[in-house]
């Protein structure tokens, strides 16, 4: 068919006398050249077809033509013999291309994740589709448990899979396949069905940390927590741990560090950055572990609120603009 000898031309790199020859002798040979033997077929073609094919065909001759003519008329020229093309690579590129950087979610969680792999965690993983059991039962979530409904977790239908709501799935997915002692941090993203503002969105990240050993007590939770927000906030950041509840860690706590703003009444205020307590002895019966020998602790903080308080930004929907002028600033 004509346009496809027609792609052929195009395709095809003249830049040698032999090369020229052998263009011409493929395609407007008298003998065996494509075109020739495509115009020398019209006659089979249906009376009332003839006249366009021939007018196409002669299209192709003339694209062949020109692409010989184009060559000799470079022969003699200094460049004559090198490839046939537009593009001078001797030239320096147009503009410096702008160095991209590194996300500050991306920065924070790696910030995070030198500390806890400093004291001996590694990382885990688990997928962010989610079954039920290992978001919730098995987190010994009640089936009543308002955080199951709709209005917070985004389900999958039919088979009641979801988006996880938390990383703490990846507990049960650890405590599942890797026998104690266990010492892992789990970054990852979350989903909630929650209103979207300046300080929720429907995905964000958490770090999760779970460590499962004999003997193991609130007060190594404590040591641990201390050091990572040492770490990160300076050696004299203020914290405090304030009781709360969580259906897999008993006894429970949130930890809030002291955000000193001279604008603020008190010059300053607590703000919330992780969930954290000891686990629940359910959890290790969920997993089939004797919850009489292991003992344990986990934590869970949000990235996107550690960053949000490192970096000074004010609206969390930023991180996910990938706006430029935003993003080059870090
Ligand atoms: N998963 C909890 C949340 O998303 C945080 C948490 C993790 C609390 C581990 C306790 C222990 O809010």
């Amino acid at each position: 068919m004509p346009d496809d000898i027609l792609k052929d031309i195009e395709s095809e790199i003249i830049d040698s006398k032999e090369a020229a020859e052998s263009f011409r002798v493929k395609y407007l040979g008298r003998k065996s050249g494509k075109i020739t033997g495509m115009l020398k077929r019209i006659p089979e073609a249906p009376p009332q077809e003839r006249k366009e094919l021939g007018r196409r065909i002669n299209e192709v001759k003339k694209q062949a033509e020109e692409r010989l003519a184009a060559f000799q008329a470079n022969l003699g020229k200094p460049d004559a013999s090198g490839p046939q093309t537009s593009i001078d690579l001797t030239l320096p590129g147009r503009f410096p291309a702008p160095p991209g950087s590194i996300h500050p979610l991306t920065h924070t969680l790696n910030e995070i994740s030198r500390v806890f792999e400093g004291f001996g965690f590694s990382i885990a993983t688990g997928p962010e589709i989610e079954t039920e059991w290992h978001n919730f039962t098995a987190l010994n979530f009640p089936s009543d448990h308002p955080a199951r409904d709709m209005q917070d977790t985004f389900f999958l239908e039919p088979d009641r899979v979801l988006l996880r709501t938390h990383t703490s799935p990846v507990q049960i997915r650890t405590l599942l396949t890797e026998p104690p002692p266990v010492r892992v941090i789990v970054p990852g993203r979350v989903y909630r069905n929650e209103a979207v503002s300046y300080k929720s969105y429907c995905l964000f990240h958490q770090v999760e940390g779970l460590y499962v050993d004999e003997g193991v007590t609130f007060a190594d939770l404590k040591q641990v927590l201390r050091l990572f927000v040492q770490a990160l906030f300076g050696a004299d950041a203020r914290m405090r741990f304030r009781p709360s509840f969580f259906p897999f860690t008993e006894p429970s706590a949130e930890v809030d560090i002291w955000w000193a703003d001279e604008a603020l009444p008190g010059n300053g205020r607590w703000l919330e950055i992780l969930g954290c307590g000891m686990v629940d002895p359910n959890v290790f019966d969920a997993v089939d572990l004797d919850s009489e020998r292991w003992t344990g602790y986990a934590f869970g903080m949000g990235i996107e609120r550690i960053a949000m308080l490192r970096y000074g930004i004010r609206d969390i929907r930023t991180f996910y603009e990938n706006d430029i002028r935003f993003l080059e600033q870090f």
